[in-house]
């Protein structure tokens, strides 16, 4: 069902980055193709997925979670195209083909990862996103938040860190928490965000992002370890080549994989105020857990 709920979104924000990147027949066309190259095509769609579940929990219009899930994905591939420059993780292979600085070149690949960013924004602020001009704002600030230095790029920080020195069970959370946490939990609150929801909600999509955050990140790192390379699409031990701090590294997979159970046990019970209509949002966290890529 999921698959099925994956492979939608998938076609819709496809269109939807084809439609909002339009190449150019001047110059700067690289830059264009290069941002498209990265976002369009075989990424999980998982964060767009989560915004138009949130999305139709909450009774949010289609349009404005779908443009939710358009910037999210925007602001995620240009994340992915600089963390695998050779600066960060030098790492040739994502979403099963070249990685952005291979495909062109570094200098195109670090613009086309400072225009994707720039255009989650202005997506978001678009009237098109919603006719409320607050909410809008609401929204560019909870993203700027979610993907700065106390968010995705500080989480970033703390990786790199922690190549060069251990870091211990709590800062390794911390790192996960802001490096991939963040961006996840923005997809589950920016729908709640739109339809200007009560504390509580706000508080129970918070919790679940959380768990269902940390979670994804020790999946991971799992299948950094053990995963299949072709299906992951992405260069295998390159966390344990690079001596990276991770829950594995520090924990071992076996106490890894426990965690990782345990944190779905505590999305499941986050959305307990939601009843039986967030049985969606529950079966995604048991599709992250048994994901192979
Ligand atoms: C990969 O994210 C980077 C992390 C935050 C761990 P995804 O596993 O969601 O990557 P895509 O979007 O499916 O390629
Ligand atoms: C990156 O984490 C998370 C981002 C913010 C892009 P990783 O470095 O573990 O992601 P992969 O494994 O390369 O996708
Ligand atoms: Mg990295
Ligand atoms: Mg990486
Ligand atoms: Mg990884």
């Amino acid at each position: 069902m999921i698959q099925n709920s994956l492979a939608e979104i998938r076609k819709i924000i496809n269109d939807e980055i084809d439609a909002t990147l339009p190449v150019p027949e001047t110059k700067e066309a690289r830059l264009i193709e290069a941002m498209r190259y990265s976002s369009i095509g075989t990424g999980k769609v998982l964060r767009p997925l989560l915004a138009v579940t949130v999305g139709d929990l909450m009774r949010l219009e289609r349009q404005t979670a779908i443009r939710i899930g358009l910037a999210i994905e925007l602001l995620h591939t240009y994340s992915l195209i600089h963390d695998d420059l050779p600066a960060m993780d030098n790492d040739p292979m994502r979403r099963g083909k070249p990685s952005n600085h291979i495909q062109f070149d570094e200098a195109t690949a670090i613009l086309a990862g400072d225009a994707l960013q720039t255009k989650a924004f202005e997506v978001l602020l678009d009237p098109k996103t919603h006719e409320d001009p607050s909410i809008r704002a609401d929204l560019a600030m909870a993203l700027a938040k979610a993907a700065g230095a106390e968010g995705m790029a500080g989480g970033q920080m703390m990786d790199l860190v922690g190549e060069k020195e251990p870091l211990n069970l709590d800062e390794i959370e911390r790192m996960q928490s802001l490096k991939t946490g963040a961006l996840l939990h923005f997809s589950c609150v920016a729908p709640a965000i739109a339809v200007r929801a009560d504390k509580p909600v706000i508080d129970a999509l918070t919790h679940y992002a959380k768990a269902l955050g940390l979670m994804f990140q020790i999946t991971d790192d799992i299948l950094d370890v053990e995963g299949n390379a072709e299906m992951v699409g992405k260069t295998l031990h390159k966390d344990s080549d690079a001596h990276k701090s991770t829950f594995v590294s520090i924990l071992g997979l076996q106490k890894a994989k426990e965690l990782a159970k345990s944190l779905r046990i505590q999305g499941k019970e986050a959305l307990s105020i939601f009843g039986d209509r967030a049985a969606e949002l529950s079966e995604i966290l048991d599709f992250i857990l048994e994901r192979k890529k």
